[in-house]
């Protein structure tokens, strides 16, 4: 029979599409991955009662030890793996497919909408992205930040960057997991201020002007929700911003930025001419780096 990964997409349980709501009415056992994202609009029950299956929340745990439960008997029942979002969206679960090659399991993939492709809704175009980077939440021994380099690289040829931001479920706390408890903290979204302070605190660590406090961004909070927002400003005004209730993405902007994106974004711009002024900036910036580099490849002839 046939693994399913299905793509439930963004917000509400009817977001699934007609094929992937089909698919899962005929799977004996259907799992919802719930750590890497979450329906903002619905519960499990909201979507048990949909489907009219019972459904089976995946944890870290479940999926990435556990994938024999999740693969029992695939071969003779349909099995639906249900992602928020599209399943090859950001996350893949790479392990799980091939698992279930190896165990000589179909499997075939329904997508949906991503935040990958739906952050287009801010009116930045998806082909002037470059590398998608994740910010997970600092600890006071622990700010990994390889993100860096990569935000780097992208706004060096002028691509704006679509940043990740953490999603903490079902984590212990040092002490419970030293003493083997299994008790859990209650779930953590990264919000933009965090992220905005984050990223600005690596800068000033690493001060090779990746970006600075006033390079233009947009925050994506509640894509694909009825309470869906965007905020362009600078990252000093993303540190400062009061993004609300989960989940949410930032993107920094790269300079080359077209017109018609930035007239797109003044209509979430707080002060338009501030924003305008600093996109402005980091494009004239960038011309005249141009310029400097080619000068200095003709005294280099
Ligand atoms: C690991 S990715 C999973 C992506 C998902 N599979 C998809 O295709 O959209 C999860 C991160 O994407 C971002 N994200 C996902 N859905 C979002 C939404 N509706 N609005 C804003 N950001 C979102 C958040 O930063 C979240 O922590």
């Amino acid at each position: 029979m046939v693994l399913y990964f299905i793509g439930l997409g963004l917000s509400s349980p009817e977001d699934i599409s007609v094929r992937g709501l089909k698919a899962v009415q005929k799977c004996e056992r259907v799992y919802l991955e719930a750590y890497t994202s979450i329906l903002m609009a619905a519960s499990k029950e909201d979507l048990e009662q949909l489907y009219g299956r019972e459904v089976i929340l995946a944890d870290r745990e479940l999926v990435e030890s556990g994938s024999e439960q999740i693969l029992e008997n695939a071969q003779n029942v349909d099995v639906a793996f249900l992602v928020v979002g599209d399943p090859f969206g950001a996350t893949t679960h790479t392990d799980l497919i091939i698992r279930a090659r190896e165990l000589g399991i179909p499997v075939e993939t329904i997508h949906n909408a991503s935040v990958m492709n739906a952050v287009g809704a801010c009116g930045l175009q998806l082909y002037n992205f470059g590398q998608t980077v994740s910010l997970v939440f600092f600890m006071d021994n622990w700010k990994p930040s390889s993100f860096y380099d990569r935000i780097k690289e992208n706004r060096d040829i002028g691509l704006h960057t679509l940043v990740l931001l953490d999603i903490k479920v079902k984590e212990q706390s040092f002490e419970n997991m030293a003493r083997g408890r299994k008790i859990y903290e209650p779930p953590r979204y990264m919000n933009i201020e965090t992220a905005a302070s984050q990223l600005l605190e690596i800068e000033d660590m690493r001060q090779q002007s990746a970006y600075t406090r006033d390079t233009p961004c947009v925050s994506i909070s509640r894509l694909g929700s009825p309470q869906q927002k965007f905020v362009a400003g600078t990252l000093a005004d993303m540190a400062e911003l009061e993004s609300g209730e989960p989940l949410h993405s930032l993107v920094i902007l790269g300079h080359r930025t077209h017109e018609m994106e930035v007239e797109y974004l003044l209509e979430f711009a707080e002060d338009k001419e501030a924003f305008k002024v600093a996109v402005n900036k980091e494009v004239e910036a960038a011309r005249l780096a141009q310029i400097a580099a080619a000068e200095e490849e003709e005294d280099d002839d």
